[in-house]
């Protein structure tokens, strides 16, 4: 099964899910029973919240692999605090901040972010290479975009990107509307390492990316998503962490 098909599948039954916790509503806390909010431990608070979308571990899950320490090394830990705390409108990625609706408090977000950064981290992730800026400085463009899109990924995902001999479709509509551009700048980046989709100095090897090559090739992905009023109107939305 392709990430994408697993990426569908999760969304629909976590919706699901959450229906049916809002409807339960909070179990109440036995004298036995840690209250929710003194909670630190990263496993626990990684394994109960979310392990579900990025997989245990961080890897092998439909989202991301939060586990990769050449993600790691490219996303900061504002980024990942913004984001946490209030999740990236229009995608699964829901906010986890009291705050903001959720169920962690803010030392909880700072303990799992710390914990990612202490199991998953390597220090030598980069192997010396610079990183592209985890965010766009400019949008790419989509003409631009599709040669790179050509010579870096067709290999894989087919000249037309519906799919190839070694990887699925990347235009998938219902796909494209379940994650952002950040998303999509993400996986370009950071590839996803727990099923074999390269980084970006590795689609062609010996030829990594360019900032803008990348960002090209984000924007070519974007300008396939239908244009449907709600995705455009999250699209527009205020940018959740400055990364939407
Ligand atoms: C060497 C082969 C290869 C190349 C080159 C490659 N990919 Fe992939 N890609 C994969 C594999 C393998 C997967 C995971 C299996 C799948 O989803 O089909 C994947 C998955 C993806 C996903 C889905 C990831 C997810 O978490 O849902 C996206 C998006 C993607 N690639 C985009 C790109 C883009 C854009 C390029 C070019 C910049 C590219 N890939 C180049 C092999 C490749
Ligand atoms: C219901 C599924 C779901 C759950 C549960 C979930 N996530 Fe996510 N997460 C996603 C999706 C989908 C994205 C991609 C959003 C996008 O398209 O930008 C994402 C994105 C992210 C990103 C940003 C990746 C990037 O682009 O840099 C981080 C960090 C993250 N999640 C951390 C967490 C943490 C930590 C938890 C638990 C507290 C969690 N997520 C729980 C689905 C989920």
């Amino acid at each position: 099964m392709t990430v994408r098909l697993r990426y569908l599948l999760l969304l629909a039954s976590t919706m699901l899910l959450f229906t049916g916790c809002q409807l339960r509503g909070k179990p109440a806390p036995g004298p036995e029973v840690p209250r929710p909010d003194s909670i630190q431990d990263f496993t626990v608070l990684y394994g109960q919240n979310c392990a579900g979308c990025h997989g245990v571990d961080g890897k092998n899950g439909a989202a991301m692999n939060l586990s990769d320490p050449v993600y790691l090394a490219i996303v900061d830990d504002d980024t990942l605090r913004a984001t946490i705390s209030k999740g990236r409108p229009g995608t699964a990625m829901s906010a986890f901040a009291q705050k903001e609706g959720g169920m962690l408090t803010a030392q909880q977000i700072n303990s799992i972010i710390a914990g990612m950064r202490q199991h998953w981290s390597k220090p030598d992730a980069l192997a010396g290479t610079t990183a592209p800026p985890y965010a766009a400085k400019a949008a790419g463009n989509p003409q631009q975009g599709q040669a790179a899109y050509g010579t870096f990924c067709a290999s894989c995902h087919g000249t037309d990107g519906k799919g190839g001999p070694k990887a699925g479709s990347v235009t998938n509509p219902f796909y494209l509307n379940l994650i952002s551009n950040q998303g999509l700048r993400t996986i370009v980046i950071a590839g996803r390492p727990d099923f074999d989709a390269p980084d970006w100095r590795n689609n062609v090897p010996g030829r990594p990316m360019t900032e803008q090559e990348i960002s090209d090739v984000v924007a070519w992905l974007a300008a396939q998503r239908p244009q449907k009023a709600g995705v455009v109107a999250a699209a527009n939305a205020p940018a959740s962490g400055g990364v939407h």
